[in-house]
């Protein structure tokens, strides 16, 4: 299959939305990553993302909505969920609700809830008028590989498997959507992204709960609560190991890590903060933006992991935020990528 690679025109959305009323997939931009789309009540078309992706037939899609009308064919809407989505939709934040009828169980995975967001893109949002439709959508990566936020990315891991992809440039956010878990009593993220605890906190008037998972690994007989968490995700080829603690030692410990991995004969380098360039200038320093700017870091973060493949490094050490504000999202996703390996400095 020839992949079109095309910039977002009346064009393009015009010929998006006839393949996806077609039941075929495309790849669009939104606020936080690419999505590979696909009408959501039809489920051949939802199979074919698991397929053009690798994805594991058990992990559910999140459905995105341009419209809050679209919402009564979905599922049924909690009080509790209003004023969030009157504060953060359209924006990165996903919310479970009890799935209707009407939603294939491809989408859902089998589970009686649904996740469904509305994303801000314009890019994303004209698309999803154009179609008229709720169109299910992953991450539009090949299963295992960090996100794209870019279209180049996105070509890197799909050319071939799908039609057509809308380019609209890289995106914002840069990690995926907060998922908010509404339905099992205390609110409950299970992945945090670019709405934060602290910004539910302020529009629930209560505490939010984290799933256990978001800075650890599952236990081995511990539940999912969001498939998505049980897979190994977000990680480049090399091996990733975290370094923590006081600045100065974190600094001093990478250079030593770095020369022994050197020594080694091993392709190695350093993640590090704007500020640390210079210091860790022998040691392949890599930016990962400011040590103040998380926001700056989550935007950077999947383009920074996929150039580690590129340049074909075997061993990489970096440094990590706090996990506080969208510092949370970005160590879920760095720990992911480290397969939570963390060398105390
Ligand atoms: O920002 C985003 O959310 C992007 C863009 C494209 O919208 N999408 C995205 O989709 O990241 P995906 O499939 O890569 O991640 C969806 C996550 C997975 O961890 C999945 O397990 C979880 O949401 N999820 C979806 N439906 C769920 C459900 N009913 N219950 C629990 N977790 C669910
Ligand atoms: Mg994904």
């Amino acid at each position: 299959m020839k992949t079109l690679l095309l910039p977002s025109s009346e064009e393009s959305l015009s010929l998006a939305a006839d393949l996806l009323r077609a039941g075929e997939l495309v790849a669009f931009p939104t606020e936080t990553v690419y999505g590979l789309g696909a009408d959501a009540l039809n489920a051949k078309a939802v199979l074919s993302i698991f397929a053009a992706k690798g994805r594991p037939a058990d992990n559910p899609l999140i459905v995105h909505i341009h419209d809050r009308a679209q919402l009564p064919d979905l599922c049924t809407v909690p009080e509790a969920a209003i004023p969030l989505m009157d504060a953060f939709w359209p924006g990165p934040l996903t919310i479970l609700f009890n799935r209707k009828p009407a939603v294939p169980s491809e989408v859902t995975a089998g589970l009686p809830t649904v996740a469904v967001r509305m994303p801000s893109h314009p890019v994303a949002a004209a698309m999803l008028k154009a179609c008229g439709l709720p169109i299910a959508a992953p991450s539009a990566n090949s299963s295992g590989r960090p996100s794209p936020t870019l279209a180049a990315h996105v070509l890197e891991d799909l050319q071939g498997k799908i039609p057509l992809i809308l380019d609209g440039g890289p995106c914002e956010v840069g990690v995926e959507s907060t998922v908010l878990d509404l339905c099992h009593g205390v609110p409950t993220i299970l992945r945090p992204g670019g709405v934060t605890k602290e910004m539910l906190e302020s529009v629930l008037h209560t505490e939010v709960a984290l799933a256990g998972s978001i800075l650890r690994p599952l236990k081995p007989d511990e539940k999912a609560l969001s498939p998505g968490m049980r897979y190994k995700h977000y990680a480049p080829k090399a091996a990733v190991t975290l370094v923590e603690g006081e600045e100065e030692a974190v600094l001093a410990r990478l250079q030593d890590l770095y020369r022994r991995e050197a020594e080694a004969g091993r392709k190695s380098c350093v993640l590090c903060f704007s500020e640390h360039m210079d210091q860790l200038r022998d040691c392949r320093p890599h930016d990962i933006g400011s040590k103040d700017h998380a926001e700056e870091i989550a935007h950077r973060l999947f383009d920074t992991l996929r150039r580690l493949d590129e340049e074909g490094m075997e061993t990489v050490f970096s440094e990590v935020v706090p996990p506080e504000g969208v510092g949370l999202a970005v160590m879920n996703r760095l720990g992911r990528a480290a397969a939570f390996r963390t060398i105390k400095a």
